[in-house]
């Protein structure tokens, strides 16, 4: 019998009560260190009393209103996003996937308005990760995401990762925009190094493309910067935001330039909920405490020290790690044993891991990660290592 909710997760048998930074606690009071933070959403941990408060003082004032009527909340946020980055204006989602739809939408439109039709194929990248709406899995173009659900969106290309002669044969006058994660996160943890970044801005700029940037994994201080795009000196025309942004709260948005966002006119994109008060009442708070440079210095600082452990973790296990990699606090262990098999033995240590694709152990702390719980986490994934290299086959 199908199960009262629907069977598409592979869920591990562990269900929480509550959460306490960095900490996630079970029923029988069994605490387990978590270094998943919802795959990078709860990027201030669990129960920020922060932003309790300030859910909650929104709660008690009003929770919705419709899109058809001001929202100062909303307002006040797409402010604080426009003057921090990049961008001229701001679309509130609830998720990543809706950024996706959106981020798509306004390239194709962005061109039709500006007399070429035609240019409506969208660039993407081996082992991308956008989402799981039609146009995102079209991006994606994974056969376990696609298959069966034929047809998809056209416009989409996928290109082998880092080939930079296929990029270059593949744009063409039809081409709309190239999108890309600066850090394939589901893709295993993969950066962009900043010279391709840069190499990107150039060959849209050169061919009249918009560059689309989807730090949903990667933005909101992760890397050590606000967005992880700063770090290569470069920006993109329209930015896909998510998980971080609300704290845990379902909150996303498309950041754009005033040209690339010019066909956007009154009537062309909607959502009941998105930008709505609650939402947007706790991403202005986590804004402005991720924003702060001093607290992304906190989050450099300990992004160095858990590196600097792994690296150690990873040389006194060499059967079970190759090597680590990412930036700031998105780091991923590359396995030699299997990633499931640490994932699981991080389990039984009481530590919540995440895998990824290329036998990748992703680990996503939240920025707020205290300086013993990076030597915690590290004593653990040490003992969980040793518990994989006892199983290995001789
Ligand atoms: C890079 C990236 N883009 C988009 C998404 C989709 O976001 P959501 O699950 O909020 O729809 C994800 C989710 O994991 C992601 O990692």
């Amino acid at each position: 019998m199908i199960p009262s909710v629907l069977p598409t997760y592979n869920r591990a048998p562990l269900s929480f009560v509550k959460g306490e930074g960095s900490w996630l606690i079970e029923e029988n009071g069994r605490r387990y260190l978590d270094l998943c933070a919802g795959i990078a959403t709860t990027a201030l941990g669990h129960a920020h009393p922060a932003l309790v408060a300030a859910l909650t003082e929104q709660a008690n004032r009003l929770w919705h209103v419709s899109n058809l009527y001001r929202i100062p909340e909303q307002q006040a946020l797409a402010d604080a996003l426009t003057d921090k980055t990049f961008a001229d204006t701001v679309f509130f989602t609830n998720s990543g996937t809706e950024a996706c739809e959106l981020a798509v939408k306004m390239a194709r439109k962005h061109h039709h308005d500006a007399g070429r039709p035609e240019r409506t194929e969208i660039l993407t990248f081996e082992g991308n990760f956008h989402g799981r709406s039609g146009a995102a899995i079209a991006a994606s173009g994974a056969e376990k995401m696609v298959k069966g659900f034929a047809p998809l969106m056209p416009g989409f290309t996928i290109l082998p990762f880092g080939d930079h002669d296929a990029l270059r044969a593949a744009v063409s006058e039809k081409t709309a925009a190239i999108l890309v994660e600066p850090i394939l996160g589901e893709g295993g943890i993969k950066p962009l190094p900043d010279q391709c970044l840069k190499g990107l801005r150039d060959l849209c700029d050169e061919h009249g493309v918009l560059l689309i940037l989807d730090e949903v994994q990667c933005g909101m201080g992760r890397t050590g910067r606000l967005f992880a795009h700063e770090w290569a000196g470069i920006e993109p025309d329209i930015m896909m935001v998510a998980k971080g942004i609300g704290g845990g709260f379902p909150l996303g948005a498309v950041l754009a330039t005033e040209d690339a966002a010019s066909g956007m006119v009154a009537g062309t994109h909607g959502s009941t909920y998105g930008g709505n008060p609650l939402g947007c009442a706790v991403g202005a708070k986590v804004l402005e405490i991720v924003s702060d440079p001093d607290f992304l210095a906190e989050v450099n600082r300990k992004a160095g020290l858990l590196r600097q452990k792994l690296e150690g973790l990873v040389a006194a296990h060499p059967d079970v790690f190759d090597h680590v990699r990412g930036e700031g606090l998105m780091l991923g262990l590359v396995c030699k044993a299997t990633n499931t098999d640490v994932v699981q033995a991080g389990y039984d240590q009481e530590m919540l891991l995440v895998p990824a694709a290329e036998n990748v152990v992703r680990l996503l702390p939240a920025l707020t990660i205290a300086d013993e719980e990076i030597a915690e986490t590290v004593a653990r994934l040490d003992r969980a290592a040793q518990a994989v290299s006892a199983k290995q086959p001789a």
